[in-house]
């Protein structure tokens, strides 16, 4: 059979433990024997980020900014236990989080929906995606407890040596403090990436903020998305992609009651805590997608899940798994999808199209793999291996 040709490269980066083994059998069973394509493969397996001092994943992230597209599986981030397991020459930063950082990138999360497993809200019909600006508030806030009374101020000293002063609380009695920021070119880029994400996805945008109560400081983001949202209101419109902003306790009630198929973009505290209840709400972790766009239009396709350490110790010892590979496997129909768009090749994005509807078929059929169980409406025709669910999906492709 003749394999589809993809037309420029696709950026591969390999990752670690369960995850690792499963991007092997996914590229071997479902992508290598249908695509003609140039993956530029970068290994960020912990142990080689240990062996090149971490240059890979500069490497890995120069290249997404390069060919525009890539696709990634889940990495350990070092801790202290990494340490020793790995004897590691430092304790290296998150791959994630350096990308993200090289690309000036978003992260916007997007559940998988399927037809036997209901959403633990009602009205959920459609996936809601979730954009989260990772960056500044409390994050990189500066907190002081203080036992005695006094006065809290809040400084700020430009470049020119000019002041302006607050003063935020006179404490009577023992309490506490903090300073917070966020940067004007971060807010815009955030919004930015929202935009390409949502002209991608064709969805509506919702941003929320509290900018009645923090007038300037939430009023800012308000201000910065309205203005973002104007400057791309010829390409909004042509897409059909309307913006709404909402207080966030009033989208806080809304998202409740709506069937969703919208883009959510949140700042940083409130995405982090509501983009848990979202992923818990559609069910499972195995079938949550994550992609990373740039303001200027580069996306990194991934899973939202971690490398499922404990299946993989499992493994390792010879016993069987059952890991859910939907997520992993959505990265690549993603990334093919993507590159396909941006390449003007329709039968690449047919196929990967393919691959998601073999996918689906496969669960609402009731083929799944474990975690999946407990969430389905009716008990599932059979509970599949790790290789097993793939070979199922290989077998309709
Ligand atoms: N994007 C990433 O690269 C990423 C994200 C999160 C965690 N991590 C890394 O992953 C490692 C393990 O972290 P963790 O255990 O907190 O997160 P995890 O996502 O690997 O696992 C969390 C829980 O969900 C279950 N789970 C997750 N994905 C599953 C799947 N596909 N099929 C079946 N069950 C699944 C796991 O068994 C576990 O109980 C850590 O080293 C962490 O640094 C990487």
């Amino acid at each position: 059979m003749a394999r589809i040709k993809v037309k420029k490269p696709l950026v591969e980066m390999d990752g670690d433990e369960m995850t690792r083994v499963i991007w092997a059998s996914i590229k071997e069973k479902l992508i290598l024997p249908y695509l003609d394509i140039d993956l530029k493969y970068f290994d960020l397996g912990l142990k080689h980020r240990n062996e090149t001092d971490d240059k890979v994943t500069l490497d890995a992230a120069k290249a997404v900014a390069e060919y525009g597209v890539g696709v990634k599986c889940a990495t350990i981030t070092p801790d202290n236990e990494r340490m020793t397991e790995y004897n590691l020459k430092k304790m290296w930063p998150s791959p994630n989080a350096q990308i993200r950082g090289f690309l000036d990138g978003t992260v916007f999360r997007k559940p998988i929906i399927v037809k036997n497993i209901k959403p633990a809200v009602r009205a959920w019909k459609k996936p809601i995606t979730v954009a989260r600006h990772a960056y500044g508030d409390i994050y990189k806030a500066q907190e002081i407890v203080t036992a005695q009374p006094g006065k809290a101020e809040l400084i700020f000293t430009a470049s020119d040596g000019q002041t302006s002063k607050v003063t935020v609380a006179d404490l009577k009695g023992p309490g506490v403090f903090m300073g917070m920021h966020n940067t004007i070119v971060s807010i815009q880029s955030f919004a930015r990436a929202c935009i390409q994400y949502a002209l991608t996805e064709k969805i509506d945008i919702w941003f929320s903020a509290k900018d009645t109560i923090s007038k300037k400081y939430d009023g800012k983001f308000k201000e910065i998305f309205a203005a973002e949202i104007a400057a791309a209101k010829t390409k909004l419109d042509a897409a059909g992609v309307n913006y709404r902003y909402f207080l966030i306790d009033d989208a806080v009630a809304q998202i409740m009651k709506n069937e969703g198929g919208m883009l959510w973009a949140m700042k940083n505290y409130d995405g982090d805590v509501l983009s848990d209840m979202i992923a818990a709400g559609f069910g499972s972790l195995g079938m949550m997608t994550s992609v990373l766009v740039s303001p200027d239009g580069k996306f990194e396709f991934e899973a939202a899940h971690g490398t499922v350490k404990r299946h993989y110790y499992k493994y390792l010892k010879g016993e069987e798994t059952s890991t859910n590979s939907v997520a992993s496997i959505f990265a690549w129909t993603g990334a093919i999808k993507k590159r396909g768009a941006l390449d003007n090749t329709p039968d690449a994005v047919k196929f990967a199209e393919k691959l998601e509807t073999a996918v689906i078929s496969c669960i609402e059929n009731g083929c799944v793999t474990k975690d999946l169980v407990p969430l389905m409406d009716a008990p599932p025709k059979k509970i599949y291996n790790t290789d097993e669910f793939i070979d199922e999906v290989a077998s309709r492709l």
